[in-house]
């Protein structure tokens, strides 16, 4: 980035606690300088989720979906705050068409498996790792992904190994994913948004 480049403007959607948001806010804090994205807004379908606490915390803009299926509705809320790239973090509502198209190449989530295993409606939390140790799988992790209009099933970007242990339970499988989570997502955005910002 040079001083001259306004980094992009990043919405995150999240549904949880907000870990993942944590994580990219930290990273791009602490790029300095040579931070490509800055989160502008986050958006939640639950008021009185982790993840806007977070935001508020960190002095962004914090809002509330109250109708995450009215796409034209989200679309606005976005334009609003003028948001370039979207990343989904914890989000667990359907992205409405709307925005997917308008956003099309410039929204992304994190999927706590390697996609395209363990992928698509109804996969999500602990029911992808309670699958994968289900499966027999030695090895799992995290995936960023472009967001299509369907369920994990956008190209993907990049991906972060971690092993299934022996024993492991899903809780104990979710934090190793977790953590490669939180590494893995503030990089694949910042690599996103240098990207972005070279082709505008
Ligand atoms: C992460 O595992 C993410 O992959 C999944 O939900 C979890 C969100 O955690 N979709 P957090 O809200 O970022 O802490």
């Amino acid at each position: 980035m040079t001083a001259t480049t306004a980094p992009v403007r990043l919405a995150v959607l999240a549904s949880g606690g907000g870990s993942n948001l944590q994580a990219i806010i930290d990273h791009l804090e602490a790029l300095g300088d040579e931070r490509a994205a800055e989160v502008v807004l986050v958006a939640s379908d639950r008021a009185d989720c982790g993840a806007l606490a977070k935001a508020r915390a960190n002095h962004i803009t914090a809002a509330v979906i109250e109708k995450p299926a009215d796409g034209p509705a989200l679309a606005r809320l976005l334009d609003m705050h003028r948001v370039d790239c979207v990343a989904l973090a914890g989000y667990l509502k359907f992205v409405p068409t709307e925005v997917t198209s308008q956003w099309r190449g410039r929204i992304v989530n994190v999927h706590p498996a390697l996609l395209p295993k363990f992928g698509g409606a109804g996969m999500y939390g602990r029911r992808v790792h309670e699958a994968v140790i289900a499966a027999g799988e030695r090895v799992s992790g995290a995936t960023v992904h472009h967001v299509d209009g369907e369920f994990d099933s956008g190209a993907i970007i990049s991906q972060q190994r971690v092993p299934v242990e022996p024993g492991d339970t899903p809780e104990s499988l979710a934090a190793r994913v977790l953590a490669a989570e939180h590494h893995l997502y503030p990089r694949t955005l910042q690599v996103l948004a240098v990207r972005l910002s070279t082709s505008r």
